[in-house]
């Protein structure tokens, strides 16, 4: 077949050579004319008020690879490259190297299976970098070893990938048993599994925990994949799984200095319907302000899940060595931690969190140079 253009009312339709179509509608290529972006920083410039709703190109035809059109009033002809509105026509999403599939484990996993990363490699070779992060965006976690004898060689190595994002604590917060804690994990009690922060209007994104000590007895270190647990959760109680997708609930952290509080579902899904997220502390949950007629239900829903959660079926227990980093996408996989014996040694880590959109960043841009050619091109193109 070949390639054909017709007119359709308010559109061009294109007819691709295997027979799939693209209609474009005019107003759609107007705002989506590569002249209506800035030469030099690729953002749009167009206004799209400039323009009536009702806008038609005065010609268009094709070439060999290109739309060319006209627009009224210009003296110049737009140009769409084909293989671009292949890619880019309306209804056909941006191809996006940081959405790859995940692997959703539990147990089975077991601490072996949890990807690892190398520190010296990841510092000095972008390759190393690039299929780290990917492993760890595909699982939720890893663990980094050989992280030199330095406090701050697990900070540079989160660095490569972008910015520390501060919160409350500070940009680092030191995990250690502390004499006036203001946080349990500041004890040496038990956590429960948990994500940080759900008290955040945006809570952390990649968290980094880098095990400076861990000489006491107890301590060890349990994950659990939420993705896991809640896609479970859905297949064996579906109205469970809606009531905490449905629901959100109050979650506050306060101290001398702060009071901050949000609401958010336990399950909170994406636009397009997927679990992107689980919000999820016993400690951060505020006090249950739900109509009383809803309050049954929703405790039965919780109760589901939170037995799940305590399932050894979802949970990997490892022990932290020093010299070594867990990282993990703290709004995906819960985190926990058994108590330990502070009089028997010390156990120090330190955290730090890097927003997930700068981490998904970091994958499409290492991705240009050392992603799946087709993937990494569709980016590096637009801005060659
Ligand atoms: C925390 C935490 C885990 C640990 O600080 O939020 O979960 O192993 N710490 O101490
Ligand atoms: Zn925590």
């Amino acid at each position: 077949m070949a390639l054909t253009l017709t007119q359709e009312q308010g559109a061009l339709v294109l007819t691709f050579p295997d027979g799939s179509t693209a209609a474009l509608p005019h107003l759609w290529l107007r705002d989506a004319d590569p002249s209506g972006f800035h030469p030099q920083t690729n953002e749009r410039t167009f206004d799209l008020m400039s323009v009536p709703a009702d806008i038609t190109p005065e010609h268009a035809h094709l070439t060999d690879d290109a739309l060319v059109l006209r627009w009224p009033g210009t003296a110049a002809d737009s140009r769409f490259a084909l293989d671009w509105l292949a890619m880019h026509a309306p209804g056909r999403r941006r191809s996006d190297p940081a959405a790859m599939p995940k692997h959703l484990w539990g147990a089975e996993l077991g601490p072996d299976g949890i990807p690892r990363g190398d520190a010296e490699a990841i510092m000095n070779n972008d390759a190393a970098l690039y299929d780290w992060i990917v492993e760890t965006k595909r699982y939720g976690v890893s663990v980094v070893h050989g992280i030199a004898d330095d406090k701050e060689a697990g900070m540079a190595i989160a660095e490569r990938i972008g910015f520390l994002a501060p919160t409350n604590f500070g940009t680092i917060f030191e995990v250690m048993s502390k004499p006036d804690p203001n946080n349990i994990a500041y004890t040496a009690e038990a956590l429960p599994l948990h994500t940080d922060l759900p008290n955040q209007e945006l809570p952390p994104g990649v968290q980094f925990l880098h095990c400076l000590a861990n000489e006491s007895t107890g301590g060890g270190s349990i994950i659990c994949d939420g993705l896991r647990v809640a896609r479970d959760f859905e297949r064996e109680d579906p109205e469970g799984f809606a009531i905490l997708r449905d629901t959100p609930i109050p979650f506050r952290f306060y101290d001398t200095e702060f009071d901050i509080r949000t609401r958010h579902p336990v399950i909170v899904t994406d636009s397009d319907g997927a679990v992107s997220e689980i919000c999820y502390s016993t400690h951060l949950a505020d006090i249950l302000d739900l109509p009383a007629d809803q309050v049954s239900a929703w405790y039965a829903a919780y109760r589901g899940l939170t037995a799940k959660l305590r399932d050894p079926a979802y949970t990997v227990t490892l022990r932290l060595g020093t010299a070594q980093m867990i990282v993990f996408d703290n709004r995906r996989v819960l985190h926990g931690r058994e108590s330990f014996d502070p009089s028997t040694g010390m156990r120090h880590l330190r955290g730090f969190y890097v927003n997930r959109g700068d981490f998904d960043s970091r994958i499409r841009v290492l991705a240009r140079a050392h992603g799946d050619a087709a993937i990494g091109a569709d980016s590096a193109a637009e801005l060659a």
